[in-house]
């Protein structure tokens, strides 16, 4: 039905359209994390040469943890949020200490890591582990919201709970790390918050909220 229909299509759509970026190079779990922690409150053409010369420097968590604060604010000049980098650069230094410089693939252990919450570690665990846990942020909030219609607030902690149990019951079997990127990317390149690009979408045929004439006014989302 609908559920089966869009894991199915939007996998195949992805995995014959994704876009060629630098953190999908490989599935190593560090190089993961520093790209989810770039992309959360930035834009994919921003991170590519940050993220770039990020790697060039820091290239392992362990790199990292020894640097100078001093160098990875440097290093981060020009991406705001500055909180993000020294989070990641503590995050980094208790990889070292905890875990011997390997981030565990155990999702409990890496929601402890500073800086990582529910989006970050479900990213994590899916992409660099393959391990079927949800990563939703606000682009997936807006993708699942008008494919399945739903009209609850976005803004309230219990539809994202909501939201991330159904996102959960989407992922394919054995393909959670494309599967959730799937869902990032459509929400990046075709289901965008203005004006989404319903007639290119591999799933447009099922998507309950332009069969309702919605796709424009959702997702609901109360307060800024
Ligand atoms: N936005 C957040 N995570 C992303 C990823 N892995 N690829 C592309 N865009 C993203």
């Amino acid at each position: 039905e609908a559920a089966e229909y869009f894991s199915r299509e939007l996998l195949g759509w992805y995995r014959q359209n994704k876009r060629v970026l630098p953190w999908r190079m490989n599935r190593d779990p560090y190089r993961i994390w520093v790209s989810e922690v770039m992309l959360q409150q930035t834009r994919v053409d921003t991170v590519i040469p940050y993220y770039e010369r990020f790697m060039d420097k820091f290239p392992t968590a362990e790199a990292l943890a020894e640097a100078p604060e001093a160098e990875v604010l440097k290093c981060w000049e020009g991406l705001g949020y500055y909180s993000r980098a020294r989070n990641l650069q503590a995050g980094a230094q208790e990889v070292v200490s905890r875990h011997d410089g390997v981030v565990p693939d155990d999702k409990a252990a890496v929601s402890a890591l500073r800086g990582v919450g529910p989006y970050t570690a479900g990213a994590i665990m899916s992409i660099a582990f393959n391990r079927p846990e949800p990563a939703v942020d606000g682009n997936v909030m807006r993708v699942l919201s008008r494919y399945f219609c739903l009209e609850d607030d976005i803004a309230k902690p219990s539809t994202r709970v909501s939201i991330e149990k159904l996102a959960a019951s989407l992922i394919p079997e054995g393909a959670a790390g494309d599967f959730n990127q799937a869902l990032m990317e459509l929400g990046a390149l075709v289901c965008t918050p203005k004006s989404p690009g319903c007639l290119t979408c591999p799933v447009m045929a099922h998507c309950e909220g332009r069969m309702a004439g919605k796709e424009h006014i959702l997702p609901i989302k109360t307060k800024a």
